[in-house]
């Protein structure tokens, strides 16, 4: 595959750095994180146009805090520093660093200078995200103070001909106003960077190396109907065609008309060359689950139930050359193989299946992609909007979104709730900024009145959750009008439905899920 410029951030364990990538590449420039471990031999084997040293949770002084050679600075290689970044190159260099006599957090006017190119087309005075103990008393010899706060002397420093920049603050988070423009002016105006990561040239360079790498070989794809394996099962189909064998399992908990909107995008009638196969293992899934209260237990059944299903399918297609998995560029990072996060995911929708498919190889398209771009990826896939747009919906399905036993009977109960919950949500215009949202239901009947009549019904609770990482979330503040529409549609057009309770809790105590 053609080589893409590529910047590396170097990750120091801060909470903000797969944020630095996501905003490099969406400058259009290509991004990877790597942990500051590797070293600066391996940093320079992989010719980096550019250098991002992250923020982390270390004081540089102390003994044993992650560091790197300092030969990283003389490589050539433009180096930017955001925070602890900042303070290990000023600490390497010569300068000093020291805690400060306050800590500064939160949105901070900062001061610039006009001459840097850091802030070319940023204003003098503008707002950003400071966090930090430690701060730089003195700055390297050589560098130059190019911003400012009224309790931080030094908050970005430079050295132009050696092209080494460092910045206090952390331009990633979308808190500093401007600092999108700032990153844009380190990959551009000191890195010279083209701007050659698209979508649309990554769609094409990727169908291209798919096909050479299958050459006429058989891909076997599990399709849950998400985002990645949609997106995946999509690009493999422009690239092999009818060598791609799609298996879509419905296990009667998905949410309303989903299996038909799959089925329309990927059998026999929708846009793609391949073999799709619907399984209807409703029923399988219904039996299996019958009496089942305990969450976990349930969770377990159908991962089971799942693989087994799975398992027959792929018998009956016999031996395959390929695995395709949706894996995303942020599974990767969590796992540990990229950076220093230590979130092990916990999370498999489909993680068992290499155990049971006889296959040669996994094959990962989006594996370099974070979830904005393979939605983008999707969309230059001509996969439609409400596929593409999906919001996170958990492997086991309703199964979690049911307190206590599953029947059938619940399973419509939630569907309809939550296809209008979601239709209100859209139409309030909701649905860019809640990042989450569903109807789940209670195990509670409690007592009514419809007409005349005593009702002894269930309780739908809503769920609507803000987020950015779906670790920690809030619940979100949806208009009152809206929850009084949803409400009312509910209690009118879901039979069995008498109350409705909206759900305020927050991530942690509460989970995200409602189970
Ligand atoms: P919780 O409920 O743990 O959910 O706060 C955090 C995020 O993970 C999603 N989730 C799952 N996703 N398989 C998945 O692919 C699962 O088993 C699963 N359980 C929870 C949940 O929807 C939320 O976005």
């Amino acid at each position: 595959m053609a080589k893409n410029e590529k910047v590396l951030v170097v990750d120091f364990g801060g909470q903000y750095n797969q944020l630095i990538a996501r905003r490099v590449r969406e400058c259009n420039v290509y991004c990877e994180i790597v942990s500051y471990r590797i070293g600066v031999a391996a940093i320079q084997a992989q010719n980096p146009v550019g250098i991002i040293l992250t923020g982390g949770p270390n004081s540089v002084y102390e003994e044993g805090a992650p560091s790197l050679d300092s030969s990283i600075f003389d490589l050539g290689i433009p180096v930017l520093g955001i925070c602890y970044g900042s303070q290990l190159m000023m600490h390497l260099l010569g300068g000093h660093v020291c805690k400060a006599p306050e800590r500064e957090y939160g949105k901070t006017l900062v001061h610039t200078d006009a001459a840097s190119p850091i802030f070319a087309d940023v204003s003098r005075d503008t707002v950003c995200w400071m966090s930090h103990n430690d701060y730089i008393e003195t700055p390297a010899p050589g560098f130059s103070v190019t911003a400012h706060t009224d309790n931080c002397p030094v908050a970005a420093v430079e050295q132009p001909e050696k092209r080494l920049y460092a910045v206090q603050f952390h331009p990633e988070v979308l808190h500093t106003r401007e600092g999108k423009q700032m990153l844009h002016n380190f990959v551009y105006r000191v890195c010279g960077c083209k701007g050659d990561w698209k979508m649309d040239s990554f769609v094409e360079t990727s169908v291209k190396a798919l096909r050479e790498k299958i050459g006429g070989g058989k891909v076997l794809c599990a399709l849950s109907g998400g985002v990645d394996s949609s997106v995946a099962a999509a690009m493999l189909a422009k690239a092999v065609g009818k060598q791609l064998t799609c298996v879509f399992v419905d296990h009667g908990l998905l949410r309303k008309n989903e299996m038909e909107e799959v089925c329309e995008v990927f059998g026999p009638h929708g846009q793609f060359e391949l073999n799709f196969i619907c399984v209807n293992a409703r029923e399988r899934f219904y039996q299996k689950l019958a009496g089942v209260q305990e969450p976990e237990q349930k969770r377990k059944i159908i991962g089971e139930e799942f693989i087994r299903v799975f398992e027959e399918e792929a018998n009956k297609i016999g031996a395959v050359d390929f695995l395709a998995q949706g894996t995303i560029y942020p599974d990767v990072v969590e796992s540990g193989l990229g950076g220093e996060s230590t979130v092990i995911k916990s999370h498999h929708n489909v993680g068992g299946l290499p155990d049971y498919v006889n296959f040669k190889e996994i094959v990962e398209p989006l594996r370099d992609l974070f979830k904005d771009e393979t939605r983008q990826a999707g969309r230059e896939l001509g996969l439609p909007e409400y596929l593409v747009s999906r919001q996170p919906f958990p492997g086991p399905g309703l199964a979690i979104r049911i307190v206590g036993e599953v029947t059938p009977e619940k399973v419509r109960m939630v569907q309809e709730a939550d296809a209008i919950w979601r239709e209100e949500i859209a139409k309030a215009g909701l649905d860019k900024t809640v990042n989450q949202y569903y109807a789940a239901l209670t195990n509670m009947r409690s007592v009514g009145v419809m007409g005349d009549e005593r009702t002894y019904d269930y309780a739908v609770a809503l769920r609507a959750v803000t987020t950015t990482d779906f670790m920690t979330a809030e619940a979100a503040p949806i208009p009152w009008e809206v929850i009084q529409t949803t409400t009312s549609r509910i209690v009118n057009e879901v039979s069995h439905v008498n109350r409705v309770l909206y759900d305020c809790t927050g991530k942690p105590p509460a989970t995200i899920e409602f189970e």
